[in-house]
């Protein structure tokens, strides 16, 4: 086999029809909302790692930090062959981990995005010529299904990307990870953790303006993929903390009335002035909480490990 495996689960047109179906849902609905997948083309891929390396977005860097420290501790528990990431990106945190893992023979990035897939095999394979990477476009939260590769394996879905998905859907998506384990699995899961407000509101509001351009870029995609014309100026990027439900939420807020065609869904959408757009949330998480996902799905916690200021946790779990 060649060390090297891009394959789809995704053809190119259910993507299309999946970001026609969102869109005309999401956008004729009140309130209107989308899924934050549509972020991730390869500008919004581009953006979002740069997103990682702003001084007012911390998940990244605690994350890194306990992998770290930690990446010998998760070896020792696992003994994985394989590792399956899931929402990989760049994959650049999680070398830190292929380094440590002593018996890792596969790697397999899961993402919408194509572009950050080989991106990021080309800089693993130059680092871990021994590895064979197979690489799946798929949407981790729909269909997925994996490549015949050899056990025990190690799910990793780190970031705090599982923040990003609604209450329902989050258990809708741990029990299909459950379903797809057999003992000796693992389950490494990134979650970051309930905060202030005043160090989690600018993590997603940044002084630069990179998470705005981040958050508009789902309007560049429509425009691209159904010939709308929306015009991002029109459109101001808002980020807040709603306390209750303990997560952050992005919106795309009409600075004055707006009606965006979408030629290829024939249809017209109207924004009044100060109408916002969910286009994400993103939960932050407390231990039990955590513990309590996961048993739900049949997943026991066996491990959890914080960065040193406890920003971030990585938790370890294994099937019941
Ligand atoms: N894990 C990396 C990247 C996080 S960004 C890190 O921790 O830095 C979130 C990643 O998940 C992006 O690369 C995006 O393309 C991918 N993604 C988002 N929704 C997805 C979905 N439904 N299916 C597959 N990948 C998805
Ligand atoms: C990928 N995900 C975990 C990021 C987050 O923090 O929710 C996406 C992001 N949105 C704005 N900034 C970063």
């Amino acid at each position: 086999m060649s060390p090297f495996v891009l394959s789809r689960t995704l053809p190119l047109d259910a993507t299309a029809a999946a970001l026609r179906a969102d869109v005309t849902e999401g956008l004729t609905r009140s309130p209107k909302e989308l899924p934050p997948k549509w972020f991730y083309d390869a500008r919004g891929s581009e953006l979002f790692d740069e997103i990682t390396l702003l001084p007012e977005y911390y998940p990244t860097r605690a994350e890194r930090e306990i992998l770290i420290d930690r990446a010998d501790a998760v070896a020792a528990a696992t003994g994985a062959r394989t590792l399956v990431e899931l929402g990989s990106g760049s994959s650049d945190k999680t070398r830190h981990l292929i380094g440590a893992l002593p018996s890792l023979a596969f790697y397999v990035p899961v993402d919408v995005s194509e572009s950050a897939l080989t991106g990021a095999a080309e800089t693993l394979l130059a680092e871990h010529p021994a590895l064979t990477v197979h690489a799946l476009v798929a949407d981790f939260q729909y269909g997925l299904t994996l490549p015949d590769v050899p056990g025990p394996r190690l799910i990793a879905f780190l970031g705090g990307t599982i923040g990003n998905l609604l209450p329902s859907e989050r258990a809708t998506f741990l029990a299909g990870i459950r379903s797809g384990l057999a003992p000796g699995d693992a389950l490494l899961l990134g979650t970051d953790l309930v905060k202030d407000e005043s160090v989690l509101v600018p993590a997603y509001d940044d002084s630069r303006g990179v998470t705005a351009a981040f958050n508009k870029n789902v309007l560049a995609v429509i425009n691209r993929e159904l010939g709308a014309d929306f015009d991002p100026g029109d459109f101001e990027h808002v980020a807040l903390w709603d306390a209750r439900r303990e997560w952050i939420e992005m919106r795309l807020r009409a600075r004055r009335p707006v009606v965006a065609k979408i030629p290829a869904l024939d249809l017209a959408v109207h924004f009044e002035a100060g109408e916002e757009l969910r286009t994400e949330v993103s939960a932050k998480f407390r231990h039990d909480g955590v513990r309590e996902e996961l048993a739900a799905a049949g997943l026991e916690l066996t491990h959890w490990w914080t960065d040193r200021q406890g920003r971030f946790a990585l938790s370890l779990s294994v099937p019941v």
